[in-house]
């Protein structure tokens, strides 16, 4: 594949003031003359912002570490992990066309970003929001076909299941990564045969796609903001961070009264308790997509109740799902309010027999 600069390029680039300081952090790794080491992680940088890589951030990375334009080109045009043409607002999708997935239906995957997004690969769909590539084998083989969304895998998928997702990242919702087809990893399809016990004590989703939902960012654009910058050997450690970060909760206060004084964001804030009623919180884990330290954050909230969340209304489920600190878009995403219905009218879901039985969190 013939790999050039697009012919449309933007008129400048520049990184956002945290991804400057994250670069600045990058190049001092590197001994005085050998800044040129850092040319990857800069232009990865610099595509995790924008998308991709225009020839203005070529050069602007180039400028920043003392190289030629050409030699930073070279790079870039190398390493097919560099866009150097737009790629879809919301979402680049990645199909795996290798041996394990093509055996399995990507070629129906394929098909299917034909016909939503694109008829060619890296060219944008109508309203600009997708675009799509073939690439080789991404080592997820097992949970064959799949596709990279964003930053995360999306395993055993059918063309229905991949049609589905595109339209949910299309709503603004950003589905669960990982294995669309029920299995927890890549576990035979007719179920365990082995090493049985770890049925009992698996978590709600096998450790990759835990740490894709904790970190959250499938889709977003990186701004630089998302983790603290810290460059330890410039003075700048993880306790420098956390002394300089501005306090939201004032200490002297209880965590739930301060936390239901978080400002809002978007949408309504749901009426929230200084405290469970009589004492009893329900066991909000039951929630599948609620863990101990998200059970924390609703607390804090003052959400201790399933009928609290059951009732929740549009514009409060977007205020709860901006002010999840960390965890934001979770209660659209893992539909808690369908599960909060069932467990406050007394019903159980596959996923709260699962921790009322014990194992998921023990
Ligand atoms: S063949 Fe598709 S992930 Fe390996």
């Amino acid at each position: 594949m013939l790999r050039r600069l697009h012919k449309d390029q933007p008129a400048s680039f520049a990184f956002t003031p945290a991804n400057l300081e994250w670069a600045q952090g990058q190049i001092s790794k590197y001994p005085e003359g050998r800044q040129a080491s850092a040319i990857i992680p800069l232009l990865w940088r610099a595509q995790e912002q924008e998308g991709w890589l225009s020839r203005p951030a070529i050069e602007h990375v180039a400028g920043m570490l003392g190289m030629a334009y050409i030699r930073a080109l070279e790079v870039a045009t190398f390493y097919f992990m560099f866009q150097l043409q737009p790629v879809g607002s919301v979402a680049h999708i990645q199909i795996c066309g290798t041996t394990s997935c093509m055996i399995c239906g990507a070629e129906d995957l394929i098909a299917v970003c034909k016909d939503l997004i694109s008829p060619r690969p890296h060219s944008l769909s109508a309203d600009g929001k997708f675009s799509w590539e073939e690439v080789e084998c991404l080592g997820a083989c097992a949970n064959a076909p799949m596709a990279q969304i964003g930053k995360d895998y999306y395993e055993d998928l059918t063309a229905p299941k991949l049609r589905d997702l595109i339209a949910r990242f299309s709503k603004g919702e950003v589905p669960v990564p990982g294995p669309q087809n029920g299995r927890y990893a890549a576990e035979p399809l007719s179920g365990l045969t082995t090493l049985k016990d770890f049925e009992s004590g698996k978590q709600a989703y096998n450790a990759s796609v835990q740490n894709a939902v904790d970190i959250g960012d499938t889709v977003k654009r990186i701004d630089g903001t998302e983790v603290p910058i810290l460059t330890p050997w410039l003075g700048k450690t993880k306790a420098a961070v956390a002394k300089a970060a501005p306090k939201t909760v004032p200490a002297e206060k209880a965590p739930a009264t301060a936390a239901a004084e978080a400002p809002a964001v978007t949408g309504t804030k749901p009426q929230a308790l200084v405290a469970a009623r009589d004492g009893k919180a329900d066991n909000l884990k039951e929630i599948k997509g609620i863990g101990p330290k998200l059970e924390l954050v609703c607390n804090g909230l003052g959400f201790f109740h399933f009928d609290q969340i059951a009732n929740w209304t549009a514009a409060e489920i977007a205020w709860v799902d901006d002010n999840l600190e960390g965890f934001k878009g979770r209660v659209t995403r893992d539909n808690w309010v369908e599960q909060a219905k069932i467990l406050a009218a007394g019903g159980e879901t596959e996923f709260s027999k699962r921790v009322e039985k014990g194992g998921v969190y023990d």
